[in-house]
Order: C-alpha cells, then sequence, then structure tokens
C-alpha cells in the first residue's frame, strides 16, 4: 500500500480564505476585526520564526495583530503585568505568549493569568478540564488541526486504537483527550514507556510528537494506519524531516503527514479559528 499524502498546507490555507470571508462579512457588517496579541519573550530563533509566522497569518485574513517583543531579561511581574493589559483591553480576543519562556519565569503562572476567554492556545487549566470533561471550548492549537487533518480523511475514528507518542502539555497530552473524544481507544507514550515498537506496531492510528529525527522506524507502521508526524527536526544539511521514518512508513500507512507542509500549517490555521471563536463567543 502506498499511503494518501494528508496535505496539511492546502487544508489549512482553505481555513485561512474562509476565516478571512468572515473577518470580511464581519467588518461589512459594522462589527470590530477580531483581535490578537502575540507576546514573545527573548530571542529564541525558532520562536521568532513561530510568532513571525502567526503575526503574518493574523494579517492576512485581517485580524488586528498586536505584537510585543520582550527582553529576555523581563521579569515575571513585568509579563503578568502585560497579560492583565491585554485580559482587559476589550480590541483584543486572544492572548498568545509563545513557550518556551525564559527559566526565570513560571509557564504555568503565565498560562494561569490568561484570561480563560481569551486563551487562544487552549492551555489553561480551564480549557484542558473542558476538553477532558468532554464539553470543549478553545482547544490546544496543533491537537486541534490534527483533528481536522484526520476528519479530511473519511476515517472513521470510533474504536480506532490510537498511540500518541510524546506526552506535553501542548502537545500530547491534550492530543490524548481529542482522540479520547473522537471515540478511539487511547495509548499515551512517554520516556518511560516500555515496548513502544509493540505499541506502535497495533495502533491503527499514530501520533508523534517527540521531536527526534526518523524516532519511529517506517516498519513499525501497521498496514492501513493513519500517522501524523508533529515532529520538525532541521537536519545538518538544511533539510527538514519528521519523527517518523516517512518514506517506509508511507509504504505501509493509508495517510500520512508530509514534513513540512502536514501538521505545521494547521496549527496557525486552528489559533486563527480560536481567536475568530473568542470573539463570536465571548466578546461580541
Ligand atoms: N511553542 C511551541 N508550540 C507552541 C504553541 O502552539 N503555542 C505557544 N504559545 N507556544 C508554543
Amino acid at each position: 500500500m502506498t499511503a494518501q499524502r494528508i496535505d496539511g498546507k492546502a487544508i489549512a490555507q482553505s481555513i485561512r480564505t474562509q476565516l478571512k470571508e468572515k473577518v470580511t462579512a464581519r467588518k461589512e457588517a459594522g462589527q470590530r476585526a477580531p483581535g490578537l496579541a502575540v507576546i514573545l519573550v527573548g530571542a529564541d530563533p525558532a520562536s521568532q520564526v513561530y510568532v513571525g509566522s502567526k503575526r503574518r497569518a493574523c494579517e492576512e485574513v485581517g485580524f488586528l495583530s498586536r505584537s510585543y517583543d520582550l527582553d529576555s531579561s523581563t521579569s515575571e511581574e513585568e509579563l503578568l503585568a502585560l497579560i492583565d493589559e491585554c485580559n482587559n483591553d476589550s480590541s483584543i480576543d486572544g492572548i498568545l505568549v509563545q513557550l518556551p519562556l525564559p527559566k526565570h519565569i513560571e509557564e504555568s503562572k503565565v498560562i494561569e493569568r490568561i484570561r480563560p476567554d481569551k486563551d487562544v492556545d487552549g492551555f489553561h487549566p480551564y480549557n484542558v478540564g473542558r476538553l477532558a470533561q468532554r464539553i470543549p471550548v478553545l482547544r490546544s492549537c496543533t491537537p486541534m488541526g490534527i483533528m481536522t487533518l484526520i476528519k479530511s480523511t473519511g476515517v472513521d475514528t470510533f474504536g480506532l486504537d490510537a498511540i500518541v507518542v510524546g506526552a506535553s502539555n501542548i502537545v500530547g497530552r491534550p492530543m490524548t483527550l481529542e482522540l479520547l473524544l473522537a471515540g478511539c481507544t487511547t495509548t499515551t507514550c512517554h520516556r518511560f514507556t516500555r515496548n513502544l515498537e509493540q505499541k506502535v506496531r497495533q495502533a491503527d492510528l499514530v501520533v508523534v510528537a517527540v521531536g527526534k529525527p526518523g524516532f519511529i522506524p517506517g516498519d513499525w507502521i501497521k498496514p492501513g494506519a493513519l500517522v501524523i508526524d508533529v515532529g520538525i527536526n532541521r537536519l545538518e544539511d538544511g533539510s527538514l524531516v519528521g519523527d517518523v521514518q516517512y518514506d517506509v512508513a508511507a509504504e505501509n500507512a493509508a495517510f500520512i503527514t508530509p514534513v513540512p507542509g502536514g501538521v505545521g500549517p494547521m496549527t496557525i490555521a486552528s489559533l486563527l479559528e480560536n481567536t475568530l471563536y473568542a470573539a463570536e463567543t465571548y466578546h461580541d
């Protein structure tokens, strides 16, 4: 079997086009544009690239984009004060603080300071808790984007054996909650997991988010499985590869996401969707 490639770039672009139309309609009806504040602390090169893409996407669909670039020496108190300011600003529907933060700032404190109705990253315990209780509102962007990709395949997720490799707060944990909500039987793997190979080999749906090039050998993939690769790893020759050995995995899988052009563009599309959702649901 040769897998069908899931074209995340095209799906994300179509979401962005639809959002742009909705924003235009809002403006024509005299409503304000949704507003997103993007906060970057420090100068981590990867974070700068991600934040730049988020801000551009925001402007492209016609949102108000508010940018804050803070020095790496910014204190926790100063960052919390800026969040309070955005929390109280009625032109801002969503607040995104790019992670990771410098070590002297406690991430959970920052995430919990963002008003849950402006938490367009879906990281606040309120929003993660809503997802855990099957009443999602603002959902974490990468897992949300992945669910959109899975839906695009037409595969019925109810009863599938799904494995999530990686248990981070940003991807793995909310991903497991999404798949559980979609009717999968879920297994979450992490650095202490035993017999990873045996677990991956049994899975109908595999999501990998570990950040290690080629971490999952392609021959572990069950024939007909659906493979979602969240990893974006730059090799010494400058090329980008995922966490799954793509060529061999694509011979076994029914559907697979490429890197780049798979999950990556969906994270931003979901962020934009969440920002419009926050405006319409909470702030209009
Ligand atoms: N760092 C890596 N991914 C993300 C994300 O989706 N949101 C934020 N805020 N930081 C990140």
